[in-house]
């Protein structure tokens, strides 16, 4: 939910900052904008549309500075529009800033300075903020970033702003609270982003800044402060992340390069942890805290979207191989009920992104009742691995597709892993069973590959379904979460509606959608409810429903029934969704595609849900 970018130092700001705008545009991109600061005048452009209608926008303009911000936007409060996108200038027109979070309380701020007399030029919350904080600037006769650390006292919501001054020709003020920001050190120059994608080809050196803290940045020199003007100590961390990961690397969309990369992002999840010779997994999260899990009185999973559906996966798993009960959250409703939360109860919480404003909302609140938190994070260093007690990192490496595909595929196999790791010390495996999934575990990545190699069989699918209005995903067992995932990725990817349910589920009430020109596709590899899943389809084709199938090689059963189907390779059914969400990550891909969708950037949607 929109990226912010920052350079202050010798070179040339609006070049870095516009390319690091562009990197961070899977974060928002209904409008963006640069303020830049040359000689005590700021120059502000803004515009509606994409970052590169921006740049188009500013051919020929004089955007010489070596000091500058910019913005890229999703919208929360305000249309899409020139003039609501960021950066906002203050009523003076001395400071520019731009935001990514909500300020909650900013109506009852707006009246305020509406009776003062200000007025505004946007609907959006970050101009009330600023020109709040120029109101305190100006009665109080004090610096702005005193005026900045009384007004961040009493707002509420979510923040990381980034300010410059007129008056202040070389300094970027920045404060976050709930949103993320890391500043990259460089000689004699600093940069501020959202994320390190922006600052990785400069320098490998960053300071992730915490909650409540502000921190003033020079070209020579980084402070960092509290809320109540004490000096914190950076604390610099070396990115473990190079520039290839981030490029598309000649694939026409990140999705589709982030989908191709699942052999080797899966294989980077298990190596070092999963060892089939010796027979083990060590996971140092799991090791070092082993008496809690075992002890769980239950394990509550909390998540967003994609993630929470790789939770109802490990429910399945871990009620199965460990004997622990599991309830599965959305973390937005989690954090706004009353649930009961226990000392010795043991929270998993899962993310890509880390930064996803319920479910760290929902993590904080569970955290205060003695829960203990396993995170199951992707992006290092990121809020939620901060507020974890222990965690696994997924290391899928940095998604950019808006739509989740390889840190899905990282997440399952980590709580694969660490389901199995409990039940072996729990004792509630055999021996037998325990060595099988960790060797038919450790095969996953070369049987990913042979799907992809037929990638172009889900393309022919596609392109003959593309133009059905509706979709039916369905699934029993451990692939029910896979078909409410082959929903939601159609869904988000090409704009076509889709529902997910379990397969027998369908009978009260969705076989009435059922018809000619429903396409419903089967999850119905072989595993304990084939039989039952057969039946299903049978039900489908009586009612002429177009039967997609993804089935296990050599089932002839399935195929028969199905207008169109697609095999993979055989392996055990715990493990079959790591393998049977590969062809709907294709399909919903190559429907977009062909439906002519920007599927790395689909309408209303942004990867980091930094808002609630
Ligand atoms: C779907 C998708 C979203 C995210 C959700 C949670 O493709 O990407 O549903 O899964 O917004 O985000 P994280 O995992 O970053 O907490």
């Amino acid at each position: 939910m929109c990226g912010i970018v920052g350079y202050t130092g010798q070179r040339q700001a609006y070049p870095i900052v516009l390319k690091g705008l562009k990197r961070l545009e899977y974060r928002g991109y209904d409008s963006s904008g640069v303020a830049l600061l040359k000689d005590k005048h700021l120059k502000v452009f803004k515009k509606k549309g994409k970052v590169a209608e921006l740049e188009e926008s500013l051919i020929g303009t004089d955007i010489d500075a070596n000091i500058g911000i910019g913005h890229t936007r999703w919208a929360t409060h305000g249309e899409p529009s020139d003039r609501n996108a960021h950066p906002h200038t203050s009523k003076s027109g001395r400071i520019a800033m731009i935001h990514n979070g909500i300020i909650e309380n900013y109506a009852l701020i707006k009246q305020d300075l509406l009776k003062k007399g200000y007025s505004f030029t946007s609907d959006t919350d970050t101009e009330v903020l600023l020109n709040f904080i120029e109101d305190i600037q100006t009665n109080n006769d004090c610096t702005v970033e005193e005026a900045l650390r009384i007004a961040l006292k009493r707002v509420t919501g979510a923040y990381c702003i980034l300010l410059i001054e007129q008056d202040n020709p070389d300094t970027i003020i920045a404060a976050r609270k709930g949103s993320p920001l890391v500043i990259g050190i460089g000689k004699g120059e600093h940069f501020l982003a959202s994320d390190a994608s922006p600052i990785i080809e400069y320098t490998k050196e960053v300071v992730y800044v915490n909650d409540y803290e502000l921190a003033i940045v020079k070209p020579d020199e980084l402070v960092l402060k509290n809320l109540g003007n004490e000096k914190v100590t950076p604390f610099v961390t070396k990115l473990d992340m190079d520039l290839a990961a981030i490029e598309k690397g000649g694939y026409d969309h990140f999705m589709i390069k982030e989908i191709f990369e699942q052999p080797s992002t899966i294989f980077d999840c298990l190596r070092g942890r999963l060892d089939v010779k010796e027979g083990s997994i060590k996971m140092s999260g799991v090791d070092d805290n082993i008496e809690q899990l075992l002890n769980a009185n239950r394990i509550m999973i909390i998540a967003c979207g994609t993630s929470w559906h790789a939770g109802l996966v490990a429910e399945y798993i871990i009620e199965e191989l460990c004997r622990i009960p599991v309830e599965v959250e959305y973390a937005s409703e989690f954090r706004y009920r009353n649930p009961i939360v226990n000392k010795g109860d043991v929270i998993i919480a899962i993310s890509q992104s880390g930064e996803t404003a319920d479910t760290i909302v929902a993590l904080e609140k569970a955290k205060e009742n003695g829960a203990f938190i396993f995170g199951v994070v992707n992006a290092v260093g990121s809020s939620i691995a901060r507020i974890s007690n222990a965690g696994a990192y997924t290391h899928a490496g940095p998604e950019i597709g808006v739509a989740s595909t390889k840190a899905f595929t990282g997440q399952l196999a980590v709580l694969m892993m660490v389901a199995l790791n409990i039940a072996k010390h729990k004792k509630t495996i055999s021996q037998e069973k325990y060595d099988g999934l960790i060797k038919e575990l450790q095969l996953v990545p070369e049987k990913v590959d042979a799907i992809l190699k037929n990638a172009d069989e889900i393309k022919a699918i596609a392109e003959k379904y593309k133009d059905a209005s509706d979709f039916l995903f369905l699934g029993r067992g451990y692939n029910f979460p896979i078909a409410l995932e082959g929903a939601l990725k159609l869904k988000e990817i090409s704009y076509i509606h889709a529902e997910g349910y379990p397969a027998a589920e369908m009978k009260h009430g969705p076989i009435a959608l059922v018809d000619e020109t429903l396409p419903v596709v089967f999850i119905a590899t072989n595993d304990a409810y084939h039989e039952k899943i057969v039946s299903n389809m049978q039900e489908i084709k009586a009612r002429k429903g177009r039967i997609i199938s993804i089935i296990t090689e050599g089932d002839s059963i399935s195929k028969e029934l199905s207008e169109d189907a697609f095999a993979i390779p055989a392996t055990d059914e715990i493990i079959a969704p790591l393998l049977t969400v590969i062809p709907l990550q294709l399909l919903s891909y190559y429907v977009g595609t062909a439906k002519g969708i920007d599927v790395d950037k689909p309408r209303n949607l942004a990867k980091s849900v930094t808002v609630e």
